[in-house]
This record gives C-alpha cells, sequence and structure tokens, in this order.
C-alpha cells in the first residue's frame, strides 16, 4: 500500500468501489447497483425517511442536558479529498453521564451508497453507509451511544474528522449533506420508573454486541491512521498489517480491543466470491474471486491474538436496491464493530515497551478499510511505582483448520470452505483489587457454501459464523467471581437467478435473501440477554448494467431484544417501498416463574 502515491490511493478506492469490478460480461452476477432511471409510482411527492431497526436507547428519553451541533457538511465532489474536519471541546457547564452521536444525513436524485466514518481524536466512533437516493428525496438519522468513548469526550481541543467521499456530476446529482451533533445526557437526573435499563451503561444493540464495556475505558488508544485520506488504513492483499505502535500505561489491568472493519470493491460482496481457479478455467477476467473466506485478523507484534469474521453487512445499492426502501440492511447505518479482550496478553503489554498492534484480513482481495481502538482500564489505586503486574499461565495451543473444496465444469458448480479455531487462554492480573485468573475460551465455526446451476445464471450461497466465547474469573483463593457465555450467529441466505440480456441489454434478476444477527448472553450470576435481528427478502428487477430501470420487492424484519429488565421487540414489512407493518412493543414475553422466586408476582 505505501508503494501508492496518495493521489492513486484515491483514484483506487473510487474505481474499485464503483466502476472497476463490473468491466466483464454476463455470467457474472452484479450486486451493486444503482436506480437512475427508476421512477417510482409515487416519489415526486415527500421526501421519505429510511431507518435502520435498533433498540432505543433508553437515556434519550430524557431531555438531553446540552446538545452539541458540531458539524455541517454537503458531501458533493469529496473523491481523493482529505476528511471533513472541525475542532471538538466538550460543553462547559455541562453534566452529563451519557452521550449519543447523532448524525443526520440527506440527498436527492440520483448516487450510489457511500461508506463514511466519524472519528474523533482519531478513534473511530462510528462506521456508517448511505441510503441511495431518489428524485422525491430521503434523510434518515443515526442515534449512537458512544457514552463508551467518555474518556475521548472530556477532551478539549481535538479533532472531529467525518470522510464521505461522493462524486456528483449530470448523472450522479446526489449530494450528500450531513448534520452531525452531540447529545449529552444527565441520568442521574432521570426518574426512575423511566430507566428500565440492565443498568445505567448496559443498553442497546451495540452494548449487547460490545459486552466489555459496564464501565467506559479510561483510556482510548486508536489504532488508526494518521490521515489526509481517512484514519481508516486501507487493505489491498492478505500480507498487508496495518497497525501502531503503541506503549500503555504500567497500571493497566484491563484491555479491550474493538475493530471497524468494511468490504468494498472486488470484496463487497467476499461470501460470493468463488475461488481464483473458476475465472481462469473460464477465461473470465473478473477478479471478484479468492473464495469465500475472510477474516479480520489482530496481531500484537508478531504473535496473532484474536480474529473476527465479520457480520457481512450489505449496503443499500446490494443484491437489490428495492430491497432497502425505506428500511435499509441490518448495521447499514451503523456498522457493528468487534470487541477482542486483550486483557489475556497483558503480560506482553505491561512491560514499559512498545508493542505493534497490527491489522490485517486473511485472503483479502482490493479492498478493505480497517481500524481499531484499544480501550485500557486502569488501577487508580496503584499509581506508580506501583505496577500492576500480569502474566499467561497457559497460552495453550490454539487450534485452527480450513477445508476448501471444489468441483466445477464450465460455469456450474460448488464450493465450499469450512474453518474452524478454538483456543483456551488462562492469564492472571495482579493489581490493588487482588490477584485475578482469568480463563477465557473461544470456538469459531464459519462455512461457506456456493452453487452454481444453469450455465452459472442461477447462483446460492449459504454461509454460516457461530462464534462461542466463555469467560470465567478466578479469585486469588480459586473460587469464580463470575463467569458469561456469549454465542453469536450470523447466518446469511442468498439465492440469484438472471434471465439474461434481451434487446438493450436488458436482463432481470429475481433474489431472495436471509440473514440474521443472533446473539445470546448468560452470566452465572443469571442475568441474559438475547438479541435476534433478521431480515428476509424477495425481488425482482429489470436490469440495464448496473441500472434498476424497473422492479419490485419485498422486505420483513424481525427484531427481538429481551434483556434483565427491559425488552423491545418491531415486526416490519415494507413492500415496493412503502411500510406495509410496523408494530412495536417493549413488553418482555412472559418469562416462566422460576420455582421459589416470588419476585415475577
Ligand atoms: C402505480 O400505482 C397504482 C396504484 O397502486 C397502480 O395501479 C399502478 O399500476 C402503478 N403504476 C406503475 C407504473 O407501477
Ligand atoms: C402517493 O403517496 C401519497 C402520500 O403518501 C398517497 O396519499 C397516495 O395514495 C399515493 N399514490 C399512489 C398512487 O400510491
Ligand atoms: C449540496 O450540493 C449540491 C450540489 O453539489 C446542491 O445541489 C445542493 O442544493 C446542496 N444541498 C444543500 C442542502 O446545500
Ligand atoms: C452553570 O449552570 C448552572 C445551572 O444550570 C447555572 O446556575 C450557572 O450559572 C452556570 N455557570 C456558568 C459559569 O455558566
Ligand atoms: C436530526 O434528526 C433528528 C430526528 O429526525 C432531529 O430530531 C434532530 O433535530 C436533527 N438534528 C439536526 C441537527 O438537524
Ligand atoms: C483550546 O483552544 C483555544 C483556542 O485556540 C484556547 O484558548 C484554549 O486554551 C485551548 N485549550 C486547551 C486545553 O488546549
Ligand atoms: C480459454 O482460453 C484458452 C486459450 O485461449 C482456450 O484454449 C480454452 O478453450 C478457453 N476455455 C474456455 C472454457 O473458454
Ligand atoms: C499485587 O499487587 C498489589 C497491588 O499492586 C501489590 O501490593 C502486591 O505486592 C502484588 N503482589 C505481588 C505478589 O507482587
Ligand atoms: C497470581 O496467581 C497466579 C495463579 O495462582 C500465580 O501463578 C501468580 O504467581 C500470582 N501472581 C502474583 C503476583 O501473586
Ligand atoms: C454458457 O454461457 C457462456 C458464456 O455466457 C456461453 O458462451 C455458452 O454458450 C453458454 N452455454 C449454454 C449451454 O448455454
Ligand atoms: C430500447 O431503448 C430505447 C432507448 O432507450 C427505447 O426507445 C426502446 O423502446 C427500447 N426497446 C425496448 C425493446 O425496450
Ligand atoms: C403485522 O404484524 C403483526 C404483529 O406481528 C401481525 O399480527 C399482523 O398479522 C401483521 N400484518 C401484516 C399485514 O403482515
Amino acid at each position: 500500500m505505501s508503494v501508492l502515491p496518495p493521489p492513486l490511493i484515491a483514484i483506487l478506492i473510487f474505481f474499485l468501489t464503483f466502476i472497476a469490478p463490473f468491466s466483464f460480461s454476463l455470467p457474472e452476477h452484479h450486486s451493486h447497483f444503482t436506480k437512475h432511471t427508476l421512477h417510482h409510482n409515487n416519489t415526486s411527492s415527500q421526501p421519505q425517511q429510511y431507518f435502520e431497526i435498533t433498540h432505543p436507547l433508553p437515556f434519550t428519553k430524557l431531555p438531553p442536558s446540552c446538545t452539541y451541533h458540531i458539524l455541517k457538511h454537503n458531501f458533493s465532489n469529496t473523491i481523493g479529498l482529505p476528511p471533513v474536519s472541525t475542532t471538538y471541546s466538550p460543553p462547559t457547564n455541562c453534566s452529563w453521564t451519557h452521550v449519543a452521536l447523532q448524525f443526520n444525513a440527506s440527498s436527492k436524485g440520483v448516487q450510489y451508497e457511500r461508506i463514511a466514518a466519524v472519528w474523533l481524536g482519531g478513534a473511530e466512533l462510528l462506521r456508517t453507509s448511505t441510503a441511495q437516493p431518489n428524485d422525491g428525496g430521503v434523510y434518515w438519522t443515526v442515534t449512537k451511544d458512544v457514552t463508551k468513548y467518555s474518556s475521548i469526550l472530556v477532551k478539549q481541543n481535538i479533532s472531529l474528522s467525518v470522510m464521505l467521499e461522493n462524486m456528483v456530476n449530470d448523472i450522479y446529482t446526489g449530494a450528500y449533506n450531513v448534520n452531525i451533533s452531540f447529545l449529552y445526557y444527565d441520568v442521574k437526573k432521570m426518574d426512575p420508573n423511566d430507566m428500565v435499563v440492565d443498568s445505567p451503561i448496559k443498553m442497546g444493540v451495540n452494548d449487547l454486541r460490545s459486552t466489555e464495556y459496564e464501565k467506559p475505558a479510561d483510556l482510548i488508544i486508536p489504532i488508526s491512521r494518521n490521515g489526509s485520506e481517512g484514519f481508516w488504513f486501507l487493505v489491498l492483499n492478505e500480507s498487508e498489517l496495518h497497525g501502531k505502535r503503541v506503549t500503555i500505561p504500567k497500571n493497566t489491568y484491563k484491555a479491550v480491543i474493538e475493530i471497524y472493519v468494511s468490504s468494498h470493491g472486488y470484496d463487497q460482496f467476499w461470501y460470493s466470491n468463488p475461488p481464483d481457479s473458476y475465472f481462469q478455467m473460464n477465461n473470465l477476467t473478473t477478479k471478484r474471486g479468492h473464495g469465500a473466506y475472510r477474516e479480520v485478523l489482530v496481531n500484537i507484534d508478531e504473535n496473532l491474538v484474536g480474529s473476527v469474521v465479520p457480520f457481512p453487512v450489505i449496503f443499500t445499492g446490494g443484491i437489490n436496491p428495492l430491497y432497502w426502501e425505506p428500511l435499509v440492511s441490518i448495521g447499514a447505518f451503523d456498522l457493528p464493530s468487534y470487541d477482542i479482550d486483550l486483557t489475556p496478553y497483558l503480560g506482553l503489554l505491561l512491560d514499559g515497551q512498545a508493542h505493534f498492534l497490527g491489522l490485517g484480513v486473511n485472503d483479502s482481495i482490493p479492498f478493505w478499510l480497517v481500524d481499531a481502538n484499544l480501550h485500557l482500564w486502569v488501577d487508580n489505586n496503584c499509581t506508580l511505582p506501583c505496577q500492576v503486574q500480569a502474566n499467561a499461565l497457559d497460552l495453550g495451543t490454539p487450534k485452527f483448520k480450513i477445508e476448501r473444496k471444489s468441483s466445477f465444469l464450465g460455469l456450474d458448480g460448488s464450493f465450499e470452505v469450512e474453518l474452524k479455531r478454538e483456543s483456551e487462554i488462562s492469564s492472571w492480573v495482579n493489581s490493588t483489587a487482588g490477584n485475578l485468573t482469568t480463563i477465557t475460551k473461544r470456538e469459531l465455526k464459519f462455512r461457506n457454501k456456493i452453487y452454481f446451476y444453469l450455465n452459472g445464471t442461477e447462483k446460492h450461497i449459504k454461509q454460516k459464523v457461530k462464534e462461542e466465547i466463555e469467560v470465567e474469573v478466578l479469585s486469588d483463593s480459586g473460587s469464580t467471581i463470575s463467569k458469561t457465555k456469549v454465542k453469536r450467529k450470523f447466518p446469511l441466505t442468498i439465492t440469484t437467478k438472471t434471465l439474461p440480456a434481451k434487446e438493450n441489454g436488458t436482463s432481470l434478476i429475481q433474489s431472495d435473501l436471509d440473514h440474521e444477527w443472533k446473539e445470546k448472553k448468560k452470566s452465572d450470576g443469571g442475568s441474559s440477554s438475547t438479541l435476534t435481528n433478521r431480515q428476509q427478502c424477495n425481488g425482482w428487477m429489470v436490469v440495464q448494467d448496473r441500472n434498476v430501470l424497473y422492479g419490485g420487492a419485498t422486505t420483513q424484519q424481525t427484531y427481538s431484544y429481551s434483556g434483565e429488565a427491559d425488552c423491545y421487540s418491531r415486526v416490519v414489512s415494507a413492500v415496493n417501498g412503502k411500510l406495509m407493518n410496523d408494530t412495536a412493543n417493549s413488553l418482555c414475553a412472559a418469562a416462566p416463574l422460576k420455582y421459589g422466586s416470588f419476585s415475577a408476582l
């Protein structure tokens, strides 16, 4: 990557995202579309609101103590430009315990969806993608709990930066008008009757995903680029490792790395990429290959310390853009970040030396945008010369197995990748809280199957990601202090059928999609939470090149969260861009009575 001069990188990003992958002819399925000649039956009317279904943040029921409108920008021709930046300082004389970031955007005309991010002091707060606009205009709001970044939010005179590369011309007329605010809340002032949450901090989808933030970190070190091209690292292939040398305070007792990631260009639909041999044997020039397994890796110096198979977020031009009106895909407006607990490696990091924290993507092809935040908790009762001590008792021998099978004749065939990782680490940290031993067990299973039928015009993709993490903390005396288990599943199936070109080079594409974010968290103290967020879509469209001329689509979404004290469920369906059914409720399904417990009566 360092061999490319900056302007070339910018051009590369642009072309890889929006043009290059489609320079070959059928039978390769196009998966990324825009709607520049599509006129809805009813679009000349009012601007339409788009949204992603999430759990509302309980503290936003309060009026904010302060509101800070920090940035307003109309992103039109921003390819290759540095991020738009402004200076941030926290509001004075404002008492707050919680903070929400509000990202409002609107657009009108024709435009591809774009990737964007917000950084504060170089730490990423939000990765988001845009909706595709239409003639009537679209607008949306993303409200994200950013309380876990409090140690940055209290800093003076730091820079808030936003990257959103866009291009406006005669055909692609849509500029993205963005308005960013911070809303500060004081939960201490909240009426307890309104504050139905598990704990002041544990709430919302993102907090369920991020199990590590019961209390915000004392210090956050961005593992990001300090760059005029955005703070994310551009990953072009599997051999690249990007990162930063960091030295952590000697009284750190807990460390979690939070990874932000999105895939683009040839890898935007990585889960549908066949192996390179398929293209070679069929003399196809497409580069969207390299098989259908990708994994983001985290290294400390030369050691692999963690990995993530990212949830396949589908942007609003993906598969069939009519699916995502006005309900966008899971994670499209607030891409999930992933936490990896690095506490077992504190023995390595606490030696007072600088260590290289590196990020890479296994099997990647151009291109990925990746960066991370290192969250650190320090022992405030232990100030120098006191030091926290840590070491690994047993780093075990991590197991890793990957199997790939492919069998094809001409354009038809099947491809399969199966992966399994298992690890068990035990380590101790001695701080003023005592000498605590942590045993972390992790199991990751990944399976992807792709089938091509009917001379490659029919494609089936079936992917499963399953991860289980169990963490047990033991006291000095060996008794269990806590034990938590988190299970996650990301199933995905996609079917597309293409009836090829007639006159004018149009083709009919029919597709079905079913994907889900499923998560269960259980602590031995009895607390538990579950989240299931599923979208099922089907539709058809007539396309010319990558333009949707007309079509129809149905999307059905079921969201269901249940926590200790707080539940939220919502069922929504959209047909041809209109909401048909939207029911929400905050009632918890009647839990079976526990024997001997009267609290539910
Ligand atoms: C527009 O909507 C009306 C009423 O829903 C329907 O009868 C008509 O066929 C639609 N026209 C097009 C071009 O889709
Ligand atoms: C167009 O939208 C308006 C407002 O939503 C609605 O009242 C009207 O029935 C719609 N017309 C058609 C043809 O769908
Ligand atoms: C944003 O810029 C575009 C042209 O680049 C312009 O047409 C549009 O009116 C602007 N929007 C706002 C809200 O300023
Ligand atoms: C700070 O806020 C309090 C209560 O809102 C107000 O009484 C006080 O005058 C403010 N102080 C300053 C310096 O603005
Ligand atoms: C952002 O959108 C929300 C919800 O529509 C609205 O309440 C808020 O005022 C908007 N903020 C700005 C700065 O426009
Ligand atoms: C922040 O910048 C302002 C204006 O440049 C300056 O007056 C102030 O002292 C700075 N504060 C800090 C903490 O650096
Ligand atoms: C691919 O190209 C080679 C050399 O041009 C040719 O011999 C072979 O038949 C082609 N294969 C297919 C499947 O078209
Ligand atoms: C463990 O940490 C505490 C607090 O920092 C310290 O007082 C104690 O000496 C440490 N124990 C050992 C065996 O070093
Ligand atoms: C902490 O406990 C572990 C496991 O019992 C032990 O091996 C280690 O020496 C202890 N560390 C300190 C500083 O006491
Ligand atoms: C399969 O597709 C290829 C490329 O589009 C085409 O050349 C070939 O004739 C097709 N074969 C059949 C049996 O339709
Ligand atoms: C082909 O495209 C031209 C120009 O867009 C249009 O006038 C013509 O009706 C189209 N033919 C068919 C069969 O769709
Ligand atoms: C709308 O959702 C509710 C709640 O799930 C369901 O009872 C109802 O049948 C749905 N209606 C339609 C038209 O899908």
